[in-house]
């Protein structure tokens, strides 16, 4: 038996890096997974890839910034799903500057992938999970050690990942009051090594000495992978964790203990 057997599962940014690893989790685990992202040919292999593993999942485009895009998405997913139990709201992008040098244009992109889509997805997966039969499901924020603690070079970032986690505590009050058997947590990784992070290592000029300094400022001595986030995302979509609302799971190392 699968931890997500029979779940529909919603998976953003979900054509590489932490989506990726969480989409082939919960597939594995016999979710029905829908991958959304923009970059289309590394979603649809991603998809061909899973399935030729035996899972159930599909890519569809979308920009989680397009709040149209939303409603069309879940009622797409429910129509021919039936139903919708986990929105794992994980596109996010990185722009490494001080409050200095952050523009706000920067400003306004970072905090309109990480924070502002975080709200329209959650607002969509609530509509739909409220309505369903049987009601409810869960849905994942992917927050950051960056929504916890501050990191000098990352202004925009740190902003967009604070905002997810209140927000997310917010919105699982909300549902948990009004009886809809929906839970909303968010997720609180540190530097996992994914095409987010090898970029930022690229942008120091030397990668390889960027992966080594992570390892040494974590306790646990080493940066993350990405299957360290996606076994803390599953148990939250997963009915292992159905007393658990307005959490924050942290998955960093060690990092923020000190
Ligand atoms: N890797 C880490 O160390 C780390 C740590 C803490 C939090 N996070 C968060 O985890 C999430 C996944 O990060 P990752 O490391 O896998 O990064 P990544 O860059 O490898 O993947 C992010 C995905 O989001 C997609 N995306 C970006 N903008 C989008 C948009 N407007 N619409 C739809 N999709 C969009 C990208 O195309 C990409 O596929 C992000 O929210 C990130 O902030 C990552």
């Amino acid at each position: 038996m699968g931890r997500v057997d029979d779940k529909v599962a919603l998976i953003t940014g979900g054509a590489r890096g932490l989506g990726e690893a969480t989409g082939r989790l919960m597939a594995r685990e016999g979710a029905t997974v829908v991958l959304t992202d923009i970059l289309d040919d590394d979603g649809k292999a991603l998809a061909e890839s899973i399935q030729s593993e035996g899972g159930m999942a599909e890519y569809i485009r979308q920009d989680v910034t397009d709040e149209d895009q939303w409603d069309e998405l879940i009622s797409d997913i429910t129509s021919r799903h039936g139903r919708i139990d986990v929105v794992v709201n994980n596109a996010g992008v990185v722009h490494d500057a001080t409050v200095e040098d952050t523009t706000l244009e920067a400003w306004r992109h970072v905090n309109a992938v990480n924070s502002e889509a975080v709200f329209l997805g959650t607002r969509a997966a609530i509509k739909a999970m409220k309505d369903q039969d049987p009601q409810g499901g869960s849905i994942v924020n992917i927050s950051s050690v960056a929504g916890l603690v501050g990191i000098d070079n990352l202004a925009a970032y740190n902003a967009s990942k604070g905002a997810v986690r209140l927000f997310s505590k917010s919105a699982a009050l909300h549902v948990a009051q009004s009886g809809y058997n929906i839970r909303v947590n968010s997720v609180h990784p540190s530097y996992t090594w994914t095409p987010m992070v090898q970029h930022l290592g690229d942008n120091t000029g030397d990668r390889d000495a960027f992966f080594d300094a992570l390892g040494e400022a974590h306790p646990l001595g080493r940066p993350g992978v990405p299957m360290d986030i996606a076994y803390g995302v599953i148990y939250l979509a997963s009915d292992e964790s159905t007393w658990v609302t307005g959490s924050e799971l942290v998955i960093d190392g060690g990092l923020t203990a000190r």
